[in-house]
């Protein structure tokens, strides 16, 4: 079913999970927010004390937790990620964890193992599925491919408001800085960088309501069918 599935990639806070949860919704289809995975990974290595960089120590550690990420509608993000069946989805968004998962996801054994779970996910039935790499390297044969972008003051706006909401309050310059740095991380790494699939559509969320382009997106899947 990977070519019934969608791959939505783009910048960070470019609003692609809130779309990709609406859209899976609406089309009754799996939903999957890669970069909790990547998060989750991130997570462990600094609960456990591993170095972000040690490529062997961290499929180690990864050998001995399990990661599991639940379709759980209610949940803000749409769904619980459970490491060892403890429920961290919140923990995940934490800044420190942020700033660290750009260099775990940059390895290129992290990202054999995690693609392939993210595959055996799409083997279940159509998914929407949100990250960096979906479009160009998890589901090359998607038929619908989009690759979000919004203006960095507007993502640095979202990003502080979504801080805000869960009682961190973080500078707007300093939430800005951090997103260019991870985007800039994101986007040159060797292995599977950001960019857009040749095949994609770019919409610029910029001056939309996530409902907008949810309404843009099935509209270019229908007129694709
Ligand atoms: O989408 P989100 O901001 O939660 O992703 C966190 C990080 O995980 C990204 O900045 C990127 O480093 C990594 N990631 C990735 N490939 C994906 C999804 C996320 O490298 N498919």
């Amino acid at each position: 079913s990977q070519r019934e599935s969608v791959a939505i990639d783009g910048w960070v806070a470019s609003g692609k999970t809130t779309v990709a949860k609406q859209l899976a919704a609406e089309l009754r289809f799996l939903y999957l927010d890669t970069g909790a995975m990547y998060r989750a990974v991130a997570y462990l290595a600094l609960r456990n004390g591993v170095d972000l960089d040690n490529e062997a120590a961290l499929l180690a550690m990864l050998a001995h937790h399990t990661i599991a990420i639940v379709p759980e509608p209610e949940a803000t993000a749409g769904y619980r990620v459970l490491i060892d069946r403890f429920d961290t989805a919140e923990r995940l968004f934490d800044p420190d964890v942020a700033a660290a998962v750009s260099t775990v996801a940059a390895l290129p054994g992290v990202r054999r193992e995690l693609v392939a779970r993210q595959r055996a996910i799409a083997e279940q039935g159509p998914v929407v599925m949100a990250g960096r790499d979906i479009g160009t390297v998890v589901l090359p044969d998607a038929r619908h491919k989009f690759f979000l972008t919004a203006s960095i003051d507007e993502r640095a706006r979202r990003r502080q408001a979504e801080f805000h909401e869960r009682g961190l309050d973080v500078a707007f310059d300093e939430v800005r800085a951090q997103i260019a740095e991870r985007d800039r991380l994101d986007s040159t790494r060797a292995v599977s960088p950001l960019r857009a699939a040749d095949d994609a559509i770019t919409i610029d969320s910029t001056e939309m309501e996530p409902g907008q382009v949810v309404a843009l997106m099935r509209n270019a899947m229908e007129r694709a069918r």
